[in-house]
């Protein structure tokens, strides 16, 4: 089965590549490098000894978007990456997040109706859900006002998204992550540097390796056990294998609108995920606590049921493994950029 990818070069994309080739997809890419470099094209193609083709266009280009279709009529679902995500510049650049996120999605929208693609398995995100009384979130858990415009463009796609359904045979899963993180276990792939770490994890590595020269803790004053926030991280692989079993389960279900949550469902503070890394890698790290950063909420953590019964998922690894892998990738990086 063919399965088109959109921002396949990006850190969720580049992965979930790696675990549907594994698993005997055929798989095109589309990425136009905006946040992604093709250093990773070539990590993928490396670990799984294929050419995985790449169409570097802009998806809000529908006519560049529609030359797949045409060159691959046998594209039978589409998991779709490609938008920009990083929260606080969604709050600088809003225009530039509607523009890109919302109609790079109703490029992908028009051509599956055009071209009679049923399938989408869309990338969302718990940002969705704010700031929650009652924990974990469950995908009942009610939607609030988003905290930024990247949460916003989430909820907006969500909606074009189920209220596109009616008008053509359109099966939508709808992905909700809660914190990606970690890298490949081969070493070979992890996240790509192209724009200045502001995850967590990412800013850990370059505080240990002295790309930076220490880690902000933002605030240590939430009610939370150690004053820090609290997440849920979840590890690339798991969430790269809860997508080829989310286009599985798409292909055999009568549903055609269904969200699921994908964390860990363990919340880890800041200051935990900062031990767990110095506990495993054996490095010390050099943080500071600073101010609250605008927008944080101040703990959110997943109840992954129903992705455990419908999907057949279970994450395997914890934040042990997450500081370990990227840790391992870190090394590597250095010699790949
Ligand atoms: C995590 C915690 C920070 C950096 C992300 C994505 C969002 C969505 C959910 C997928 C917070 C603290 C961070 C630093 C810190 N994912 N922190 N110092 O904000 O939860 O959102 O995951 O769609 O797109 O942005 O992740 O890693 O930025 O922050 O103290 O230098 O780490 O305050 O409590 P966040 P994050």
């Amino acid at each position: 089965m063919k399965v088109l990818v959109t921002g396949g070069c990006g850190y969720i994309g580049s992965h979930t590549i790696l675990d549907l080739v594994s698993k005997g997809y055929e798989v095109v890419s589309v990425d136009n490098f905006i946040n992604a470099s093709p250093v990773i094209l070539d990590c993928i193609n490396k670990i799984t000894n294929k050419q995985i083709h790449n169409y570097n266009i802009d998806l809000t280009d529908a006519e560049a978007t529609e030359q797949i279709f045409e060159d691959h009529p046998d594209i039978k679902g589409i998991i779709h990456f490609a938008a920009l995500k990083a929260v606080g510049e969604s709050v600088e650049k809003p225009l530039l997040y509607f523009q890109n996120n919302l109609n790079s999605l109703l490029s992908i929208l028009k051509n599956m109706k055009k071209y009679k693609v049923r399938n989408l398995i869309f990338s969302s995100s718990c940002s969705v859900y704010g700031n929650i009384e009652k924990l974990p979130a469950t995908e009942e858990t009610p939607i609030q006002q988003a905290e930024s415009p990247y949460a916003r463009t989430k909820q907006m796609c969500e909606e074009i998204i189920r209220d596109t359904l009616n008008s053509f045979d359109l099966n939508a899963i709808i992905l909700r992550y809660f914190n990606p993180a970690g890298a490949h276990h081969s070493g070979e792939l992890g996240e790509s540097p192209i724009n200045p770490a502001q995850n967590l994890v990412p800013v850990i590595m370059e505080a240990a390796t002295g790309q930076r020269s220490h880690l902000t803790v933002f605030g240590d004053d939430y009610p939370t056990r150690d004053g820090s926030c609290i997440r849920d991280y979840i590890h690339i692989e798991d969430l790269a294998d809860a997508h080829t079993k989310a286009m599985e389960f798409a292909t055999n279900t009568n549903d055609n609108y269904t969200i699921f949550n994908l964390g860990s469902g363990d919340g880890v503070s800041v200051l935990e995920a900062i031990t767990a890394f110095e506990k495993t890698t054996g490095q010390k790290l050099n943080y500071k606590i600073g101010d609250r950063r605008a927008g944080d909420v101040i703990a959110i953590y997943a109840n992954y049921e129903k992705a455990r019964t419908l999907l057949n998922w279970i994450p395997e690894r914890n934040i042990d493994d997450i500081m370990q892998s990227a840790w391992t990738w870190e090394e590597k990086k250095q010699q790949l950029f």
